[in-house]
């Protein structure tokens, strides 16, 4: 959420910030602000909407300079209005902050505040950080002390950069909470500052990653980093190898639809090195869990939010079926608001695409607070999820998704619970390497049967969604390992289009949700030959009896499924946990195809944002 960029070096950092924030944008795209710092002074550009305003903006009124920030904004206090975007000034209009984040008190502090005299201009939290750290700086005279000082006052989870008008040559950034991250990017006499890796990938490979509570003092010259209490900390170097160019859109009209493509690609690249189809076997090197540690857990925990919730409801089949542990999956936005009893032989599954989630993050805080260890699945290399993770991280390496609807992160959670659920089976004795070696062929065939779905279900989708597009309900329904396919159907289709989308466990309709179905309603029924396929069948003969038009979702071949349903796409037969990698994927391109026939903003729906940094 928020998207946060620095510079200072020898280039026109107006350049530099507006392509590291045009890198950013899936992160929040309500308005977008630079300052830059050059021989004209401090200069303040910001524009309502996507950047593309700002950029028009820029134009006209150009900033020069070698020294600059800039924000990209999902609203969270304050509406959407120039005023209230970022940077925000302090009251003597010399120092500038942007803030990724919330600040949990700040109407505390800006009363506070207000009594000794300040007016505010803007409803935002930020402004009261910009205020904070004036006040300091008059009565310290350094920008270091004063944004450790304004830290210090804070309470919530913020990713915070100043820059003062009277220290030309700095730049200072501090982290706290898991609001978001800090990457600092290392260059020959230049300094980059992003809250996501790839806004600075085009200039440099060299990253600091700040920690929760650390404040860097940025020059020409690096970073010099400290505690947020002045104690001084050394943070290592890391150096990224992907490839700048697999971010960018290439031929395809939308980041989404380039993503669903390279599912294929990454489902491939998930299961590389980590199995041995002749000898049967599992290797997660990267899960620093050793065996026994893995045969003692009784108990396992996977949080994550929405579509990463979705492959969390998924491994819970995995894991109870191939390794025999009991899995709850938690909302991670409601975990440790339960209070939790976790066990003293239990394990925490975090699942997150971009690492940052901070609901995600605070689920493994709190299992690290009941002394239970967490690994992570996740795909952002580097991310907080990653670097907190006890076990793991256990990368998803699909590459960098910047479409705001996740795709082919979700297909590669799939994949990797597979893999960690025969690593967990194999550790602790329930699989041997005969019964997992047919999971392992099935796994290697299964990116081949990707690319058939995507190019056999892609033309029905298109005839779909022009009959469909103007439908203003939609519901989906499987069972199952199927049920959590139904869930990600309804979310995608109403994420990127904004049609009102539910999905059910089928044998649930009667209960309740048969009430809606009428001629109106299309019905996405999820039925493969598997162990309740007859079920389905009965279930899809109920929604007909209602006038429902049911869109199925089935095995190749079923000629019986083709004569119920009124439209049908068939994906190959796999294993049966493996099938949803195959159905989920023409919800995918059914939801892409009726966003883009309704006009709708298919990379950056409204109100969304791709990582998810506030509560
Ligand atoms: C939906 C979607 C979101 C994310 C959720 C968690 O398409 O992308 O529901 O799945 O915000 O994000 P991560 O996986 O980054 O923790």
């Amino acid at each position: 959420m928020c998207g946060i960029v620095g510079y200072i070096g020898q280039r026109n950092a107006t350049d530099v910030v507006v392509g590291g924030l045009q890198r950013l944008e899936y992160r929040g795209y309500d308005s977008a602000g630079i300052a830059i710092l050059g021989a004209e002074g401090l200069q303040l550009r910001r524009s309502v909407g996507k950047l593309a305003n700002l950029i028009t903006r820029l134009a006209s009124e150009p900033a020069a300079g070698s020294v600059g920030m800039g924000h990209t904004r999902w609203a969270t206090h304050g509406g959407v209005t120039e005023i209230n975007a970022h940077p925000h000034r302090d009251a003597s209009g010399e120092i500038v902050v942007i803030q990724n984040g919330i600040v949990e008190n700040y109407l505390e502090l800006k009363g506070r505040l207000m009594e000794a005299g300040h007016t505010f201009l803007s409803q935002t939290d930020t402004e009261v950080i910009a205020h904070l750290v004036g006040v300091y700086f008059q009565q310290t005279g350094s920008l270091e002390t004063a944004v450790r000082h304004a830290m210090a006052d804070l309470r919530g989870g913020n990713a915070v950069v100043a820059l003062c008008i009277h220290a030309p040559d700095t730049l200072v950034a501090a982290r706290l909470g898991n609001a978001g991250g800090v990457v600092i990017g290392l260059g020959e006499d230049e300094t980059f500052i992003a809250s996501d890796i790839p806004a600075i990938l085009d200039y440099t490979r060299d990253l600091i990653f700040l920690e929760d509570r650390d404040l860097a003092v940025i020059t020409r010259e690096g970073a010099r980093i400290t505690r947020l209490d002045g104690t001084p900390v050394t943070r290592p170097i890391t150096n990224i190898s992907w490839d700048p160019v697999a971010a960018a859109k290439g031929d395809f009209k939308h980041f989404m639809q380039k993503e669903i493509a390279e599912q294929p690609r990454a489902l491939t690249d998930v299961l590389r090195g980590r199995i041995d189809q002749e000898a049967g076997q599992v290797f997660l090197d990267d899960l620093k869990l050793d065996t026994n540690a893995l045969r003692r857990i009784d108990r396992i925990y996977a949080t994550a939010c929405g579509t990463a919730w979705h492959a969390g409801l998924m491994a819970k089949f995995m894991i109870e079926h191939f390794a025999r542990v009991r899995v709850e999956v938690d909302y991670a936005s409601e975990f440790r608001y339960r209070e939790p009893v976790l066990g003293a032989d239990a394990l925490l599954l975090a699942i997150t695409q971009s690492g940052e989630t901070v609901d995600t993050l605070a689920a493994m805080e709190e299992a690290r607070t009941q002394g239970v260890p967490s690994i992570a699945l996740v795909n952002a290399i580097g991310s907080q999820a990653a670097r907190v993770a006890d076990g793991g991280p256990l990368y998803l390496h699909a590459g960098p998704e910047i479409g705001v609807a996740s795709t082919k992160a979700f297909t590669s959670m799939l994949a990797a619970s597979y893999l960690f659920a025969l690593y967990l089976g194999q550790a602790r004795g329930t699989l041997t390497p005969n019964q997992i070696r047919p999971h392992l062929q099935a796994l290697i065939e299964l990116p081949g049967k990707v690319a058939q779905v995507l190019e056999s279900a892609a033309p029905i989708c298109v005839q779909l969604a022009d009959r469909f597009h103007h439908a203003t309900n939609a519901l989906f329904l499987g069972r199952q390992a199927n049920y959590p396919i139904a869930l990600e159907g309804a979310l995608k289709l109403k994420e990127i289009s904004y049609i009102h989308a539910e999905g059910y466990p089928a044998g649930e309709m009667k209960h309740g949700p048969v009430a809606l179905i009428d001629e109106h309603m299309p019905v996405i029924c999820i039925a493969p030959r598997d162990g309740i396929y007859e079920k389905m069948l009965s279930n899809i003969e109920q929604v007909k009896a209602r006038g429902g038009e049911v869109i199925a979702i089935g095995s190749q071949g079923d000629d019986l499924l083709a004569a119920k349903a009124s439209h049908v796409i068939t994906v190959p037969s796999t294993l049966p946990l493996l099938q949803p990698i195959l159905t989920v994927i023409p919800l995918q391109l059914l939801a892409y195809e009726v966003a883009v026939r309704r006009g709708c903003d298919v990379d950056q729906p409204r109100n969304l944002a791709k990582s998810v940094t506030v509560e």
